[in-house]
């Protein structure tokens, strides 16, 4: 598939077209909270940060927190955006994080995992950067629990399929980490919140930065958006339904 470059495409509508809403962003944090040690602060990652969604929930949530991102224009966003005093962010990735070892209690990679080309040295530098026991929360989809992505995907033809295609299955994520000593310590769904109408998130949609967007056909596109458009058209203020999104947690082994 081809490669999404962040400092070519989406960068300029990201912040826009993937907002989140309080309530989302507090069944995030919930989730995470649930899933990391009570005590505070946390030395943080949030590795593929971007635009810096998550980054100062986390700080406000846990403690300190580096993002790190390769994309220069994600990361100029993302300074942009966030004041916060325990936020900064770093040029990386996850195969390259510049960061101390042992310097992180947890890192969080939102949606960044898939676009991680060398798959066994991230979890070789990510083992690096975390203490004994920290955890990795990898919110990622998985081409073998659908829908992967959204309710939207089925008006576009093979939407599932081609949206799975970006993803790995399940067995092959957990055995890169479990054959370099890692354990996993959960997973499940987490239930995002409706993003608002189905009308607004048809807008969103129309700002292309959902990834699986870019690996269509013109003629997918066009006959996706229009069946899209003729189901919202039908009651455009219905609420968008809420997203079951898949989490994994994996325990560095110490
Ligand atoms: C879908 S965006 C998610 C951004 C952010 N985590 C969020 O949820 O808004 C994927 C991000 O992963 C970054 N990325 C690409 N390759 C990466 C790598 N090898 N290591 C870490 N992040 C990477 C991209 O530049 C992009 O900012």
């Amino acid at each position: 598939m081809r490669r999404i470059d962040y400092d070519t495409e989406q960068y300029h509508d990201y912040v826009r077209g993937r907002a989140l809403s309080e309530q989302q962003m507090a069944a995030w944090i919930g989730a995470f909270e649930g899933l990391l040690p009570g005590r505070r602060p946390l030395a943080g990652l949030d590795v593929g940060s971007g635009t810096g969604r998550y980054t100062p929930a986390l700080a406000q949530a846990f403690g300190p927190v580096t993002g790190v991102e390769p994309s220069v224009r994600m990361r100029e966003i993302a300074q942009q955006q966030s004041r916060h005093p325990d936020v900064r962010y770093l040029a990386g990735s996850a195969e390259d994080l510049p960061v101390p070892s042992g310097s992180a209690d947890y890192a969080l990679m939102f949606l960044s995992w898939h676009h991680v080309e060398d798959k066994p040295r991230a979890v070789e530098e990510l083992a690096r950067v975390l203490n004994p026991g920290g955890r990795l929360l990898l919110r990622e989809n998985f081409s073998d629990h659908i829908p992967p992505s959204g309710w939207w995907l089925e008006y576009f033809p093979r939407g599932y399929e081609v949206d799975a295609a970006m993803f790995q299955p399940l067995h092959e994520v957990i055995a890169t980490f479990t054959t370099a000593g890692w354990r996993v310590a959960g997973f499940g769904r987490v239930i995002e919140p409706s993003s608002g109408t189905r009308g607004e998130m048809l807008e969103r949609l129309r700002l292309g930065v959902h990834s699986t967007l870019a690996h269509f056909t013109p003629d997918q596109l066009e006959t996706g958006f229009r069946r899209l458009e003729q189901a919202v058209a039908a009651d455009p203020d219905a609420p968008a339904p809420a997203d079951p999104a898949t989490l994994l947690t994996l325990e560095r082994g110490s």
